[in-house]
C-alpha cells in the first residue's frame, strides 16, 4: 500500500508562483508554458491545483524562510480528495542552493529544480507522478533556452532575458552560485523571441538580466556587439513602442550604451543602476569594483545625453564594519543623485558568501536605524521626482484595471504607476496629462 497522502497520480491542473526578481517572473512564465504545454491547465489559486511551482528567491533571509511557509500553507489549502495532497515542486534559487536540505526537511516536496533546469520540469512531474522523488541543479544555462516553447501569448509588458548569471562576485551575494556564470543569449534567438512576443500582444519589452548591459553577441555578420545593438534591433520592430533593461553594473556603461540613451526614442528614459553604498572603503569591502565618484560620472555622462532620466537604484545598509560616519556618505550620495525611485535593504548575511564570514557584523537596531534615514531620504527624493511630473504630457501603456470603476493603471515613460479613468483596453499606448502626485503613483487624465 501506497502513503496515507498521496500526490494525484498526474496533476492536471497547475498554479506557478514566483518570488523575487524580474526574471524569476520571466522563469515563472517559462514554466508555465512548458506545464501547459503538457496539456495541463493554469489555475489561479493553489487551493484547487494538482501541482504547485514555487519559484523561489535566495537574495535574503526572509524570502527562504517564507518558502517553507508556503510549503505547509499548500497542503493546508488543498481542497482535492481526502487523503490526497497536491504536488509541490519547489524551483529558483533556493532550489538551487537548498535544494537538498528542503528533501530532507520537507517531505511534502517532490520535485527540486534549479534556475537553469527548469526545462525538465514536465519530465521531473512525470517522474515524481510515477511515485518518486526529483531533484535537478545543473548548470549552465545554455540548455535552458535551446529548449523552451516558442511563445505565443504575451502582456503588453514583456519580460525577455537576454542574459543571466554573474561574474563580479559582490562579498554579499548569492547570484554568482545559484544563478551560475554569466551567459549572454544569441543575438538571433533574442530576436527572432522578440518577435514573437509582439506578435502576441506585447507592447513593451523589458531586457532582463543580473547584468543585464555586460551582454554580448554577435550580429548576423559575424560582428561583436553590445545591448545598444539589440535595443537598437528591437526599436526597429514597428509594433513594439517600449523598450527598457535591468539590472545593470555601473562598470558596464560604456559609452555606446549611454549614447542609446539619446538617439533610440523607443528606449524609456530609466536607468536602474544600483550603487548599494556610498563609502569607497565599503563598495572595496563588497567587491563592487567601482568607487562612490566613478559612478556619479557614469550617472552625469547620462544625464548629459537625457536630461530627463530617471534614476533608481539598490542599497544595502550594515555590511560588515559600516560605521556610522561610512552610512553617511550612503546619504550623501542618495542626496547628490536625486533618485526618482530605489530599493533598499538591511544587509543579510547568505551562507557561503565571503561577507558572511567578516568581521563586525552591524547590530539590528543600528540597521533599522540607518535603514529608516535612508528610506526617508528615498521617499522623499520619489515624491519630488512625481511632484516635478505633475503638468508633463506623456506616453502611458494601459496595464490592468485598477481599484474603481472605470479605472485604468499603467505606466509613464519614467515608469511611474499612472491611474486614470477613461473607456480604454489593456494594451493600448494613450497620451495622457499628469496632475497629481503621490510617493509611490501619480494621477492623469486622458488628452
Ligand atoms: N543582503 C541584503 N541585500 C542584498 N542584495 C543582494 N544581496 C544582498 C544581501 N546579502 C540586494 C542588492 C542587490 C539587490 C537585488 O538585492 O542591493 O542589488
Ligand atoms: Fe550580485 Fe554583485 Fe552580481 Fe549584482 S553584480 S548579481 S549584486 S554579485
Amino acid at each position: 500500500m501506497g502513503p496515507a497522502m498521496s500526490a494525484p497520480t498526474s496533476p492536471k491542473t497547475f498554479h506557478v508562483k514566483s518570488f523575487g526578481c524580474q526574471m524569476n517572473v520571466y522563469d515563472g512564465e517559462r514554466m508555465a508554458e512548458l506545464l501547459a504545454a503538457q496539456g495541463m491547465t493554469a489555475v489561479d489559486s493553489n487551493g484547487s491545483a494538482d501541482l504547485v511551482v514555487l519559484n523561489t528567491c535566495h537574495i535574503r533571509e526572509r524570502a527562504t524562510e517564507k518558502v517553507y511557509s508556503d510549503i505547509g500553507r499548500i497542503a493546508k489549502n488543498w481542497d482535492g480528495p481526502v487523503g490526497t495532497a497536491p504536488m509541490i515542486a519547489v524551483a529558483g534559487c533556493v532550489a538551487q542552493a537548498e535544494g537538498d536540505e528542503i528533501m530532507a526537511r520537507a517531505p511534502s516536496v517532490q520535485v527540486v529544480v534549479g534556475p537553469q533546469s527548469y526545462h525538465h520540469l514536465p519530465e521531473m512531474v512525470a517522474r515524481a507522478a510515477a511515485g518518486g522523488r526529483a531533484t535537478e541543479t545543473d548548470m549552465p544555462a545554455e540548455a535552458k533556452f535551446a529548449a523552451l516553447p516558442k511563445r505565443r501569448k504575451s502582456a503588453p509588458s514583456a519580460f525577455l532575458t537576454v542574459q543571466e548569471g554573474c561574474d563580479k562576485f559582490c562579498t554579499y551575494c548569492v547570484v554568482p552560485y545559484t544563478r551560475g556564470a554569466e551567459i549572454s543569449r544569441p543575438f538571433s534567438d533574442l530576436v527572432e523571441e522578440a518577435k514573437l512576443l509582439v506578435a502576441g500582444g506585447a507592447r513593451e519589452i523589458t531586457l532582463l538580466g543580473q547584468n543585464v548591459n555586460a551582454w554580448a553577441s554577435q550580429d548576423d555578420k559575424g560582428r561583436e556587439i553590445g545591448l545598444e545593438a539589440l535595443i537598437r534591433a528591437l526599436a526597429a520592430e514597428p509594433d513594439l513602442q517600449r523598450i527598457r533593461y535591468t539590472t545593470s553594473h555601473p562598470n558596464d556603461m560604456t559609452e555606446g550604451l549611454i549614447e542609446a540613451h539619446g538617439e533610440i526614442d523607443k528606449l524609456m528614459p530609466f536607468l536602474h543602476l544600483p550603487v548599494q553604498a556610498g563609502s569607497d572603503r565599503v563598495l572595496k569591502a563588497m567587491n563592487r569594483s567601482h568607487s562612490a565618484e566613478s559612478y556619479l560620472r557614469v550617472l552625469e555622462r547620462v544625464r548629459a545625453v537625457r536630461p530627463d532620466i530617471a534614476l533608481s537604484g539598490d542599497f544595502i545598509v550594515g555590511f560588515p564594519g559600516e560605521t556610522d560616519a561610512e552610512f553617511e556618505e550612503t546619504l550623501q550620495l542618495v542626496d547628490a543623485v536625486g533618485y526618482a525611485q530605489a530599493f533598499s535593504f538591511k544587509y543579510s548575511a547568505r551562507p557561503g558568501t565571503p561577507a558572511a564570514t567578516m568581521d563586525d557584523h552591524v547590530a539590528p537596531e543600528i540597521m533599522d536605524q540607518r535603514l529608516q534615514r535612508l528610506q526617508a531620504a528615498l521617499q522623499r527624493d520619489s515624491l519630488a521626482f512625481n511632484l516635478a511630473s505633475v503638468g508633463k504630457r506623456c506616453s502611458v501603456l494601459v496595464e490592468r484595471k485598477g481599484k474603481l470603476p472605470g479605472q485604468w493603471l499603467g505606466k509613464s515613460p519614467w515608469l511611474q504607476s499612472v491611474h486614470f479613468t477613461a473607456d480604454l483596453a489593456i494594451g493600448d499606448l494613450v497620451d495622457v496629462e499628469l496632475i497629481e502626485a503621490g510617493p509611490n503613483s501619480l494621477s492623469g487624465h486622458l488628452l
